[in-house]
Order: structure tokens, then C-alpha cells, then sequence
């Protein structure tokens, strides 16, 4: 794909569904003992890859588009799979799955692309293994593919390193089937969506402060599910409706959750001109309408507890700085190093190449804004994140920003270069 500097991105565009929440509702809705319905599935390959581990395990689940129903065979309710469960690119898939297969009454294989073969496992396999599971690399590396045989388990209080929506969510689902009560202490509060849709699913869970907490369940019960929009997703238009001059852009449909809303408090100390609409709260995930317009930025400071709240969305948020007055500081996210690629790595190399002052530091990087950014080809490393983020790159670079790879979009939002373009009156995306 190939993208050359526009103005005035103009319309509206209705982000598709939260790519955290739709494996998640699979995921419940499969140990449920009734049928779950999901509006707004996110058809993403990572979202689909959750589908077919669960249909693996004898869980019938009709795909129906936007709509998803799974028919839950309750707590103990999957079969043996015949084959290795196969996670291709995601690591949410992969490491919740671990906690929900540590309590069955089978043995089980999980590996993944190649991306998902380097990821670190063993921040799941150390929490799990104190609970009594049995869990082995089968390379011995703390990397997939492993080998997870059911075992009984008992309920702990884990303080965990790294802020981790991943990590807590694998110990808690965990946590539902141990013999007593499961603590989970973070750094800094992650993503609650598991917290927030158990409850829904009837399990007792609750937080207090950076600790989530679960007592062990005896049943859930299948819910009707909207998935509101994907504000990972949503972050490539709300950076490009502020970076690329006279915009004005209305994004729809975003999951405002203020574990996952940093992006919105980053760009309003940059000073965005964005305003929320239409606020509205669907199974207790609050959503809004966003409103973008062009605006002339300043840097920032990004660090400490703000990190997991736009953890996904730095790539962006780095690249957007570039055309800030100032300089941004990025620090505390080391954490970007072990994604689907090493992105503080990949972030800085790109911006580089597109003339960026752009400086690597232990644990993030330095932006001093305000020089032009000019194209170059961008290797994606098949990275869904890096390719968004530099197609909006290219939309405010002087010559042709080429992105080799750039279809692994398909992993979160398949449809994004199409949205991209209805937004473009001027080339743009060529
Ligand atoms: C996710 C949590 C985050 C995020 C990932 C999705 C989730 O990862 O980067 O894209 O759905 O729980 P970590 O939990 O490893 O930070």
C-alpha cells in the first residue's frame, strides 16, 4: 500500500468492535452454561482464531457476521481437542486460554505464528504453575507452543511485575475454578474488561485499587453482549484528524473505558480539539461518539500508571508527536519491547527513516517534534499496529510512504484502509 500527504479528512467512520472485549465474550460465553449473544463481534483474525480454538474443544458457535452465538457448555464443558489449538497472532487468546485449560479434566497443545513463538509466556506459566498447574514449554524457552495438562488448582495472591490485562485476566479465569479465593496485584490497574464481563456472567469478582480479586464459580450465565468500538482502533483516526490540516472527522461508536482511555487524555494535554458525544454505558462499558478536528499540538510527558491506559496506542501516539511543537517523552513502557514485534525498536527505526528526531531510551523514546516528515518504505514486520500507524504517517509526509506487509491489518481492523480512504478527498492513499 501507498500513501502520500492529503488534506482535510472529512465524515464519519463507526469503529468496529473492541478486539479485547470479542474474545473475551467468545471466551465466557464458552464456559457458560447458556447461550451467549454478541453484537458487534470484532472479525478480526485474532477474534477469529478464539472461535476456532473453542470449536476445537466441542463448543458450537455460529459466526453470523456482526452477530456471534455461542452456545456454552458450562465451567467443565469442553472436549479434549484432536488437533494443537493453533492462536495465530494473538497473545490475549493464548494466555487467557491457559488459564480456562489449567482446570480441565484433559491435556491440551497451544502455539501460534511465528510472532506468537517469541512472545514471553513464562509471566503466565509462574502465576498459573503456583495455582498447581502444569504447563510446559515444549521448548523449554517459556515460549509457545505449550503443553497445559488440567490439573486441580488452588486460589493465591499474585503480585505480578508487569500491569497486564493478559497476565490478570489468565489468573483470574484461572481463579474460577480454584479452592479458594485468587488475588491479583498489579503495578498499575490494566484493562478491566475481564473484571467488568465476568460480573455480567454472574462470577464473583471485584477490585480494590491495583488488585482484582475472584472466588471460585459453580456456574455462568450465557449474556447478551454489544461490543461497543475498538478504541485501539479508533486512535489511527483520532491521530490523523488532528495531524493532517482542515479535518473534521466523527468517529462513532468508542468504548471510553477509563483503563483504556489514555489516548484521549494525552491528545487533550497536547491540545486536542476533541469533544465526546453522545456518551452512553452498554453492559457496563461506557461508550461515545468522538468528535476530531485539525489542531496544532505541543509535547508531552507519557509515563507510570498512563501506560497501560494507551499501551497499544503509543505507536500512534509516537508518530503524532512528530508533528508536535516540542519534545515528547515516552518513558515506563518497556513493555512495547514484547508485543507482536519489539515496537519501541521498530517505532524508532521508521520515524528515523522519515526523518524524524526520534531518540530510543531504556524504557521508551524521545520525540522532539516539528521537523517535516518526508516517505519512505516502511517494513510493517507484519505488525497490524505499525502498518495503521504509519498509513496516517504517510498522510502528512512530503513524497510516497510505501508499507510492505501492510494486509496484516486484517489482525484487528480488516476493513481500515477502506474506512481510511472514504475519509480522503485528495489522493492520499494511492
Ligand atoms: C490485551 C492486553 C494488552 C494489549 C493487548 C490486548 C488484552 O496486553 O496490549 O493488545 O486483551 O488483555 P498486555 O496485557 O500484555 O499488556
Amino acid at each position: 500500500m501507498r500513501f502520500t500527504r492529503t488534506k482535510g479528512l472529512r465524515g464519519e467512520v463507526t469503529i468496529p468492535g473492541d478486539k479485547s472485549i470479542s474474545h473475551r465474550s467468545v471466551m465466557f460465553g464458552s464456559i457458560a452454561s447458556s447461550t451467549t449473544e454478541i453484537h458487534h463481534y470484532l472479525q478480526g483474525a485474532d477474534c477469529l482464531s478464539t472461535i476456532s480454538c473453542f470449536r476445537k474443544m466441542g463448543i458450537h458457535i455460529e459466526n453470523k457476521g456482526d452477530t456471534v452465538l455461542v452456545h456454552g457448555n458450562g465451567l467443565k464443558g469442553l472436549k479434549r481437542p484432536d488437533t494443537i489449538l493453533d492462536c495465530g497472532n494473538s497473545g490475549t487468546t493464548t494466555r487467557l486460554i491457559c488459564g480456562i485449560l489449567a482446570a480441565q479434566d484433559f491435556d491440551a497443545v497451544l502455539t501460534g505464528d511465528d510472532s506468537i513463538k517469541k512472545r514471553p509466556m513464562k509471566r503466565i506459566i509462574e502465576p498459573l504453575t503456583l495455582m498447581g498447574a502444569r504447563i510446559q514449554s515444549v521448548g523449554d524457552n517459556h515460549r509457545a507452543p505449550l503443553q497445559i495438562t488440567g490439573s486441580h488448582l488452588h486460589g493465591i495472591h499474585y503480585t505480578s511485575k508487569v500491569a497486564s490485562a493478559q497476565v490478570k485476566s489468565a489468573i483470574l479465569l484461572a481463579g474460577l475454578y480454584a479452592d479458594g479465593e485468587t488475588r491479583v496485584t498489579e503495578p498499575y490497574v490494566s484493562r478491566n474488561h475481564s473484571e467488568i464481563l465476568l460480573r455480567h456472567f454472574g462470577a464473583d469478582v471485584y477490585t480494590e485499587d491495583t488488585t482484582a480479586v475472584i472466588r471460585p464459580a459453580s456456574r455462568l450465565e450465557g449474556q447478551k453482549i454489544k461490543v461497543p468500538g475498538d478504541i485501539s482502533s479508533a486512535a489511527y483516526f483520532i491521530c490523523a484528524g488532528l495531524m493532517v490540516p482542515d479535518s473534521e472527522i466523527m468517529i462513532r461508536n468508542v468504548g471510553i473505558n477509563p483503563t483504556r482511555d489514555g489516548i484521549l487524555k494525552v491528545a487533550k494535554a497536547m491540545g486536542a480539539d476533541l469533544t465526546l458525544l453522545n456518551e452512553q454505558s452498554g453492559s457496563g462499558e461506557p461508550v461515545a461518539d468522538i468528535l476530531v478536528r485539525s489542531s496544532s499540538l505541543r509535547g508531552t510527558v507519557i509515563e507510570g500508571p498512563m501506560i497501560p491506559t494507551l499501551i497499544d496506542e503509543l505507536p500512534m501516539i509516537a508518530a503524532m508527536a512528530c508533528a508536535a511543537d516540542g519534545e515528547t517523552v515516552i518513558r515506563d513502557a518497556s513493555e512495547l519491547k514484547v508485543k507482536e514485534s519489539n515496537r519501541l525498536e521498530v517505532m524508532v527505526r521508521c520515524l528515523s527513516s522519515m526523518g524524524a528526531d526520534v531518540t530510543e531510551t531504556e524504557d521508551g523514546m524521545i520525540i522532539r517534534g516539528g521537523k517535516p516528515l518526508r516517505g519512505a518504505v516502511i517494513d510493517s514486520r507484519l505488525d497490524h499496529r505499525i502498518a495503521m500507524t504509519f498509513a496516517v504517517a504517510g498522510l502528512c509526509a512530503d513524497g510516497e510512504t510505501q508499507i510492505l506487509g501492510a494486509e496484516c491489518v486484517n489482525i484487528s481492523y480488516p476493513e481500515f484502509y477502506k474506512d481510511l480512504a472514504k475519509l480522503t478527498q485528495a489522493p492520499g492513499i494511492l
